[in-house]
């Protein structure tokens, strides 16, 4: 590494205007980088607030061509929608999943025909929020059956990509999904569909707000340590990303996101591919009651985001897309 010394070197003479600040910025962010999450719910016209997370809703279907609309105003790439089940719709098996007229088929088709491909769709696939039991698998006895589960996402991942959703996002942590789910993409034809895998998600405290915003946080039994990342653990982290790779992912992403820079930052060195971050619920209702409160200024949101960019991410699932100005 090439340095100076003091007092012929001053880093400082770089900061001291804001042009000259920005000359040497290493790192930005624009809208380009945001995917926008919206939960979805039954119904018409309305717009229900979520208790943990302030300034987030939950739509109707007939509702999202105001939010989509002002997402591709700004330029946001992607939006990513989840559903908020009736409660009533939910069973062991997650049947509603594979419901053609569900709520997520029934909100890509409305996005699709209003506004064409002027904005990606990315899906879930997992089952928890259709489960009585809140877990993304099968359950047997306390156990979440892997290769029985695997049938299911499969079948889910080709009815979201038959309705339209353009990149398929398999956020179950069952082993051999992403090669099981791009067979099955490639034999219906939807060889162009793109494979997001979230392939190193930990099992974290911070999804709380999310199983509020999606009605699986009363059901949830037990917790999702059999199948998703121990959070003491970062090596392992290659492994899953490897064999997702070698399965079809084209990209992948890291979850949660700010306690977890390390891991996007190794993903990334490691593997030269786009690794995107999530910036999860529980990290979006922490800054916004931080604000709400005065206890942090708005400005921390983007700095939240920019150190994503820093640690490598391509791009950031965040649900502040549609609230911050750049
Ligand atoms: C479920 C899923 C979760 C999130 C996205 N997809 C929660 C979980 O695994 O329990 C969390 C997102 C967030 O907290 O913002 N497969």
């Amino acid at each position: 590494m090439i340095t100076g010394k003091y007092p012929s070197l001053r880093l400082r003479r770089s900061r001291k205007y804001a042009w000259s600040r920005r000359l040497v910025q290493e790192n930005s962010l624009s809208y380009s980088d945001l995917i926008l999450p919206i939960f979805l719910i039954e119904g018409k016209n309305k717009k229900e607030s979520i208790k943990s997370m302030p300034n987030v809703f939950r739509y109707s279907v007939d509702k999202l061509h105001s939010v989509v609309g002002k997402a591709i105003k700004k330029g946001i790439p992607m939006v990513a929608l989840f559903p908020h089940t009736e409660t009533k719709k939910k069973d062991q098996y997650g049947s509603e999943a594979l419901n053609p007229d569900n709520l997520v088929c029934r909100g890509i088709k409305f996005i699709k025909k209003k506004f064409k491909n002027k904005i990606g769709i990315m899906c879930d696939v997992a089952l928890d929020p259709y489960t009585s039991h809140g877990h993304d698998g099968l359950l047997k006895k306390k156990n979440i059956l892997n290769d029985e589960t695997l049938e299911v996402l499969t079948k889910q991942a080709v009815l979201q990509a038959k309705m339209g959703c353009d990149i398929i996002a398999p956020s179950d942590m069952m082993d051999g999904r992403i090669g099981r789910i791009r067979k099955a993409l490639d034999k219906d034809d939807l060889k162009d569909v793109q494979i997001l895998s979230y392939a190193v998600k930990f099992s974290s405290s911070f999804y709380g707000p999310f199983r509020e915003a999606v009605g699986s946080k009363k059901l949830l039994k037990g917790d999702k340590k059999t199948y998703q990342m121990d959070f003491r653990n970062s090596d392992e982290s290659l492994r899953e990303v490897s064999l997702d790779i070698k399965e079809g992912a084209d990209m992948v992403i890291v979850k949660p996101g700010m306690p977890y820079l390390d891991i996007i930052k190794k993903v990334k060195d490691n593997f030269k591919i786009p690794v995107l971050a999530y910036q999860v619920s529980g990290e979006y209702s922490l800054i916004m009651n931080g604000i709400n409160k005065n206890l942090i200024d708005k400005k921390s949101i983007k700095e939240s985001l920019i150190s994503f960019k820093r640690a490598g991410a391509s791009s950031i699932v965040t649900y502040f897309a549609d609230q911050i100005d750049l």
